[in-house]
């Protein structure tokens, strides 16, 4: 086909726009020899496959009529109570189907919130690393990024306080911030509860809005659930994210937001011009699901599943990296976080584990300043047990081999 550029008429929103890090390392990821640590995809072991074929059989034979159907935008009004009714019991939110919305993934939450919140040139406080599906979103909407720490008790609200009180003296308007409040992507951190307050009156103070994305929450192996920010707001000031990615099967795209009415209507009205509805049969297989109760006892069994591979990966770095180097100990989720000695650059090091078969992603796309060279993300999510052992073992070596030259 002949081509002429049309890269002059592209749309202001489209040169915002970057690609993921992530998708392209999914490329990599994908040859068969690859011992990969890199993807945050759930382990396809524990997709509840025959429950979801066993449903959606269920529902093609009795139901077809309306499972293959379009939806409302809003989602189906009885999915949408009964996500209000775990809403209150696990999260401590206090929300009716109204103030809910049904959305492919969370990704399309985010997408959604800031088409209708963010204007060009607005800011939005963002971790130092965050994920960057959020910090995409905020960028294709032309939003302007500002990084914050974060430390092990997640976003560091004193400086989100010093940022916001110097872009007010300087005339400039704070729009929103990100956070990721619970074993965070790509850090593994969980907000403690006096910053979640602390975050609750900065938004109230600076007139802001708090975009919650909690697809990690349930996903907790120790330690006490801490109440969401949504839950501790009573301004309406935050819209919650969660997804059924990690917990259910990533491929069925269901997730939703909770937010004050207006914005979810708001959003409806973004998402009508996007893709009308959220995909109709996805939406009874996951009422089904959540309503006899298989939802809660999948979260349980996979927190087990998820848990004995965390401790399998941190004995096996303690085993085989040597002592320069450190990463946290995550009490939920996904994600081990590790810092290289400061002179070393993750991605150098990626380069040369690709060559051995290994990968993971290394930290600096994940911070907007481009700082955190000497970082990088595992993942023991998706990798078998043997596979961990290997990789880890391996850049253990490749890492060794460094800080031998580096001391030379
Ligand atoms: C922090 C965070 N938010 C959102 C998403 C997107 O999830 P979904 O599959 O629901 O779009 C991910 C996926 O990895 C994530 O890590």
């Amino acid at each position: 086909m002949t081509t002429s550029s049309l890269a002059h008429l592209y749309s202001k929103s489209a040169c915002c726009a970057v690609p993921s890090a992530i998708r392209e390392i999914s490329k990599l990821v994908d040859l068969p020899e690859m011992k990969s640590l890199a993807g945050g995809w759930p382990d396809p072991a524990v997709f509840p496959a025959e429950d979801i074929r066993r449903i959606a059989t269920e529902q093609l034979s009795k139901n077809a009529d309306q499972v293959l159907q379009y939806g409302t935008t809003e989602g189906l009004v009885d999915l949408r109570r009964e996500l209000a009714k775990l809403a209150g019991r696990r999260y401590g939110i206090k929300c009716t189907a109204d103030h809910i919305l049904l959305t492919h993934g969370a990704a399309q939450g985010m997408d959604l919130a800031c088409r209708v919140m963010i204007d060009p040139d607005d800011v939005v406080l963002v971790g130092l690393p965050t994920y960057f599906g959020g910090t995409g979103s905020i960028m294709a909407c032309c939003g302007e990024l500002l990084g914050v720490e974060i430390d092990d008790d997640g976003i560091n609200t004193h400086q989100v306080a010093d940022h916001l009180r110097v872009l007010k003296n300087s005339g400039k308007r704070a729009k929103g911030i990100y956070v990721i409040p619970n074993f965070q992507n790509p850090t593994g951190a969980t907000l403690s509860r006096k910053r979640r307050k602390h975050l609750i009156e900065l938004a109230a103070t600076y007139d802001l809005v708090i975009f919650e994305d909690d697809p990690y929450g349930d996903l907790r192996f120790e330690g006490d659930h801490l109440p969401s920010l949504m839950a501790l707001d009573t301004a309406g000031r935050v819209i919650h994210m969660r997804s059924m990615s990690k917990t259910f099967a990533p491929g069925l795209r269901v997730a939703w937001i909770i937010g004050q009415a207006d914005v979810v209507r708001k959003m409806v009205v973004a998402k009508q011009f996007v893709d009308v509805a959220t995909n109709t049969l996805a939406q009874y297989i996951l009422l089904e699901f959540i309503s006899s109760g298989l939802l809660e006892k999948r979260i349980e069994l996979n927190n087990q599943y998820y848990k004995r591979k965390r401790d399998f990966m941190l004995e096996q770095l303690e085993t085989h990296f040597p002592a320069e180097v450190q990463w946290n100990r995550p009490a939920g989720g996904f994600f081990i976080f590790v810092k290289l000695p400061d002179a070393m650059d993750a991605s150098e090091l990626l380069t040369d584990a690709v060559k051995h078969n290994v990968a993971f992603v290394a930290g600096a796309p994940f911070f907007i300043d481009q700082s955190g060279k000497n970082t990088f993300r595992l993942s023991y999510s998706q990798s078998s047990e043997a596979v961990i052992e290997a990789a880890v073992a391996e850049l253990g070596k490749l890492i060794k081999k460094r800080v031998i030259i580096k001391n030379a």
